[in-house]
């Protein structure tokens, strides 16, 4: 059976919206819990959080590699970053996000317990949100994802990235390179971690 294609511009508008209003209201939970973190006497596990919408390039292109036929099938139309100072605080806040109201997680992808093959590190949840949708006049779940990752992942996931942007097909020096260096991060993490938990342990604050 065939299914008919619905990518279209139109599409994406309709499509988009929705992902809009869904990533406001993640971006607004997400962004009250930080707040209270930051006038918290405990370690505050966000540096940062950061949004985008999918372009309809971009989105238009994955439905192709991927072979969707309506944008609808895309899970990260909308997506949340969110940047942590250490490894352990990924799983504090993979933690906070279970007990977030309104943010329904229903997938999660640990690539900080194991990387991707090329190094890649980063933890990834699946959600949904509700929003108000004016033309059913009803409510509507819509998927956000969520990626987690230190700043030392996100230095060498935005590196990658760049990369592979201005090369389709990396010569294989460059992607054992990447993978060393990813290796070398992951040691870094190691070190940072250990001195941050001895921090930790010996804060009499
Ligand atoms: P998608 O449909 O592409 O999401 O497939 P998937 O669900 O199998 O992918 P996954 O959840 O593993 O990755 C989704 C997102 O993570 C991508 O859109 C990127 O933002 C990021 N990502 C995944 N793998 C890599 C990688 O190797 N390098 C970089 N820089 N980012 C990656
Ligand atoms: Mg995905």
């Amino acid at each position: 059976m065939t299914t008919e294609s619905t990518i279209s511009r139109d599409e994406y508008e309709a499509v988009e919206i929705e992902c809009r209003a869904a990533l406001h209201t993640a971006v607004a939970k997400i962004e009250n819990v930080y707040e209270f973190s930051k006038r918290s006497a405990e370690h505050n596990p966000f540096s940062a959080i950061s949004s985008r919408i999918k372009t309809f390039e971009s989105a238009t292109e994955k439905c192709k590699r991927k072979n969707y036929s309506s944008f609808r099938e895309l899970h990260d139309i909308a997506g949340v970053r969110i940047i942590t100072p250490f490894r352990s605080d990924i799983y504090a806040v993979v933690e906070i996000l279970h007990r977030i109201p309104g943010i329904n997680i229903f997938s999660e992808k640990d690539y900080v317990e194991k990387p991707k093959p090329n190094g890649y590190s980063s933890y990834h949840i699946g959600a949904q949100v509700e929003i108000f949708s004016p033309s059913t006049g009803g409510t509507k779940l819509v998927p956000v994802e969520i990626q987690i990752r230190t700043k030392i992942m996100d230095a060498w996931a935005t590196a990658e990235h760049t990369l592979k942007y201005k090369n389709d097909n990396p010569p294989a020096p460059a992607e054992a390179e990447l993978k060393r260096g990813a290796e070398l991060l992951s040691e870094l993490e190691d070190i940072l971690e250990r001195l941050h938990q001895y921090d930790t342990d010996t804060d009499t604050d």
